[in-house]
């Protein structure tokens, strides 16, 4: 009878420390807000906090369009990152409410190509999607991110703004929009270590996305699995660092 109940106490422990991503349970019930949530990677991460137990906030700049994300039970949010009037309404409907991971997931792929069919006058579009978007969300919410427990933002940027990795060239707007974001992800991650917040940024993998016409090695559900993971998991000690979906380090 006693080694019944041990062992039924030992499974529930177990259970506990081996739910989806590792978390405890007593993590759980923890809130985390994802940009561009409605497909592709935004998705399927919200579809993973939403499976542990966390209270999801997912953003759409067309709600009505969500009903994946509705599906998951999130609170859906509208928002176009480009937009500071929607990011501001955004900011104020959310008021008081505590943002224990913010994740900066919306972006597009921008201008490709290289020099010779590069159009500069439309690389704004880009930046403003990818970089300063981002930069507007953190800045708005930054009261929110603040009295969490947690105080993590991440970024979702990519190899693709990693210089170390920028062996083969190609997309110009793109790569420059993600190494801007590393960029500021690594500085306020120096301004705001003696508060407790986290920032760090993170590769996705190349995944099977609109945004690359399905092509990639991995699918959303894949990378949203290793990103759960990795999100969840942050302390301290990962403030300031550049991470792989799976959890290894990548250069800047
Ligand atoms: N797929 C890859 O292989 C890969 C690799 C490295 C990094 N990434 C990064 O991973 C993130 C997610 O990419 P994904 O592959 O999941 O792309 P995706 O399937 O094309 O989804 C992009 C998401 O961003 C949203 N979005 C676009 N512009 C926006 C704006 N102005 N305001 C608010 N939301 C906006 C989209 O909303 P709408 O539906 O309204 O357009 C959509 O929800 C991006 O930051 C991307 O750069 C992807």
């Amino acid at each position: 009878m006693l080694s019944t109940h041990l062992f039924l106490r030992v499974t529930l422990l177990l259970f506990m420390l081996c739910a989806p991503g590792g978390v405890l349970l007593s993590e759980q019930g923890a809130t985390v807000l994802i940009t561009g949530a409605n497909r592709g990677i935004g998705l399927a991460l919200a579809g993973e906090f939403s499976r542990a137990g966390y209270q999801v906030i997912g953003t759409a700049r067309s709600p009505d369009k969500a009903v994946e994300l509705k599906a998951l039970g999130a609170r859906v949010e509208q928002l176009d990152v480009t937009d500071q009037a929607s990011v501001d309404a955004m900011a104020a409907r959310l008021a008081g409410v505590a943002i224990d991971f913010l994740v900066n997931n919306a972006g597009i792929k921008g201008q490709e190509g290289g020099l010779a069919d590069l159009d500069v006058n439309r690389m704004d579009v880009v930046l403003n999607v990818n970089t300063l978007g981002p930069l507007r969300v953190i800045q708005a919410l930054f009261d929110n991110v603040q009295t969490s427990e947690k105080k993590v933002v991440a970024n979702i940027s990519s190899m693709m703004g990693s210089m170390e990795m920028n062996t083969w060239g190609c997309c110009l707007g793109y790569r420059a929009s993600k190494s801007a974001l590393n960029s500021f992800t690594k500085t306020l991650s120096v301004d705001y270590a003696d508060q407790g917040l986290v920032f760090v940024t993170l590769h996705p993998g190349y995944v099977q996305t609109d945004m690359n016409d399905g092509k990639g090695n991995i699918t959303p559900a894949q990378s949203a699995a290793g990103l759960f993971r990795v999100i969840s998991g942050l302390k301290a000690s990962d403030n300031g660092h550049f991470y792989n979906y799976d959890g290894k380090e990548m250069p800047w």
